[in-house]
């Protein structure tokens, strides 16, 4: 499937958990294709180390904490939060190469970040942000599902939102989505694709009438940002027709819901599909927020049905499928492509990874 990008990109930033996952207890995680074990030390700090210990590989994810130190559950060998064994049964003498790899971790915006490529290249600065997520002013719902396909279809899914009208008829879709063109703007420096589709006088799906209260027809705007390949964002703006932002920037007069996608790969046929929906009204309305969860959990699901099936279809179809692309394809043309000059850049780093 040469159209679809089944490597990832390893000198990246990607979503491994959210921070309430992580604690005192060993929390077992494949990310790219990596198998870590998180935990907290006592002082609260993330920690990430290759979950499978150098003496015979058991994993360390089913072992036990002792203080900040892992004890193996097989034999005992004991690793710092740096992945260096400090002890070892029946002998002083601790072998030089008893170490496991630890990753970085940074924890921002209510997600755990982990680096799993060179951790020389690791820099923090750059991992995206969704600030909305744990921020005042905001109330945030959030989840994670699990979707076994292939970390490219949800990419696409996600870039191309005319599907809301089919997949997602009755929750977020309503026929001006798919009948409205969109604007594409890749920004090939900074790797971010913008997909903007702005609809004026439609109908208002579930999803915003009832979480905002609005009686008839809205003015529904799109702004996707998609930072390759980890995050996904998209501003969303909903208001009563003919309500726009003033002069001054205020928009006080809309709705804004920041919608947040992780989309981190376990595989190279599975996927962690986090998602989360951030509001700027009705923020201590716990029904509000129990709507928010319900509809865009089943509207994730949907998503997670279908693309089960596209990767089975994928999985068995004969080499040499042509797909066809249209105009709604851009965004996600140019997230493909994004993500394969990622992938191509590392080819060197890999090859001598294999000497
Ligand atoms: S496998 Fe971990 S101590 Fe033996
Ligand atoms: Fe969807």
């Amino acid at each position: 499937m040469a159209s679809f990008t089944e490597k990832f990109a390893r000198n990246q930033w990607y979503v491994a958990a959210y921070g309430r996952e992580v604690g005192r207890e060993l929390l077992a995680r494949t990310i790219c294709g990596e198998p870590i074990v998180f935990y907290r030390t006592e002082d609260g700090r993330p920690v990430a180390l290759a979950d499978r210990c150098v003496h015979r590989r058991f994993p360390l994810s089913q072992s036990k904490l002792d203080g900040d130190r892992i004890v193996c559950g097989y034999h005992g060998f004991t690793y710092d939060t740096g992945g260096t064994c400090v002890s070892v049964p029946g002998q002083k003498r601790i072998p030089r190469t008893a170490r496991v790899p630890s990753y970085p971790v940074v924890e921002q915006d209510s997600f755990v970040w982990v680096w799993i490529g060179d951790a020389d290249r690791a820099d923090e600065t750059t991992i995206p942000r969704a600030p909305w997520l744990n921020q005042e002013g905001w109330t945030a719902v959030n989840g994670m599902e699990y979707l076994p396909a292939r970390y490219g279809l949800l990419v696409d899914n996600l870039l191309d939102l005319s599907h809301e009208t089919y997949l997602h008829a009755g929750y977020i879709g309503t026929p001006e989505v798919a009948e409205t063109p969109i604007t594409t703007e890749v920004d090939d420096d900074a790797s971010v694709v913008h997909v903007s589709r702005r609809m004026s006088d439609v109908e208002c799906p579930p999803f915003y009438a009832e979480s905002t209260g609005i009686k008839g027809r809205i003015d529904r705007w799109q702004d996707i940002e998609y930072h390759p390949p980890c995050l996904y964002l998209l501003h969303s703006r909903v208001a009563p027709t003919g309500v726009a932002p003033r002069a001054d920037a205020d928009d006080s007069g809309a709705f804004h819901v920041e919608v947040v996608y992780a989309i981190t790969p376990e595989t190279e046929n599975s996927t962690f599909d986090f998602w989360a929906v951030a509001r700027d009204f009705a923020l201590d309305d716990q029904g509000v927020s129990d709507f928010l969860w319900e509809s865009n959990r089943t509207v994730v699901l949907q998503d997670v049905t279908a693309l089960t099936v596209l990767e089975k279809v994928i999985a068995d179809e004969a080499e040499g499928y042509q797909e066809l692309s249209i105009n709604i394809d851009t965004g996600g043309l140019a997230a493909r492509r994004l993500l394969k000059r990622m992938v191509e850049a590392e080819a060197p780093d890999r090859t001598s990874a294999l000497r």
